[in-house]
């Protein structure tokens, strides 16, 4: 596997130079290093901090302040279970019961392997098809069943000869 979840200065050191000499630098760099690292190492704050003349307080400040920004590498493959309402109306709860004791995890949490991680997400767009699940943040499956779940981790896992 490359080295997508290791600390890598250089990578850090590149965005916060594409980005330094505008205004409201910030963001866009923090994206930028969470796209190409996965998440936002603690070491990389230093350096985003010190490129855009902040103090680490403020780099922290607004990576704690949005949600959607990592601090930890992410799982290898991410469940997002749609807790809005068509969904709950298509007894997602129950479905979500069984995917928490299936993978031995509470949401925003990752398995100790870094396999699968779980969070909850509010709507796919596949309301037609309640109850939706997302895996890595690109494939929607609808009308998900506990066994079609099921099915899906044993696929997942066969194929990366993950265990
Ligand atoms: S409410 Fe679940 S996909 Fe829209």
């Amino acid at each position: 596997m490359t080295a997508k979840h290791d600390w890598d200065r250089e990578v850090v050191q590149k965005v916060v130079e594409e980005h330094q000499c505008k205004p409201g630098a910030l963001l866009p760099v923090l994206h930028g290093v969470q796209d190409a690292l996965g998440y936002i190492p603690e070491d990389a704050v230093t350096v985003i901090a010190g490129g855009l003349n902040l103090s680490r307080a403020e780099v922290h400040g607004v990576i704690s302040f949005y949600h959607f920004f990592r601090t930890s590498p992410p799982a290898r493959h991410m469940v997002q279970v749609c807790r809005a309402e068509a969904c709950q109306s298509m007894k997602a709860n129950d479905l979500v019961s069984h995917i928490k004791n299936r993978l031995g995890l509470d949401f925003h949490e990752i398995d100790e392997s870094g396999t699968f991680g779980l969070e909850p997400v509010y709507c796919l767009g596949n309301c037609s098809c309640a109850p939706a699940i997302m895996i890595d943040r690109d494939e929607i499956y609808g009308r998900m069943t506990e066994e079609k779940f099921d099915s899906l981790v044993m696929r997942i896992k066969g194929d990366g000869n993950e265990h």
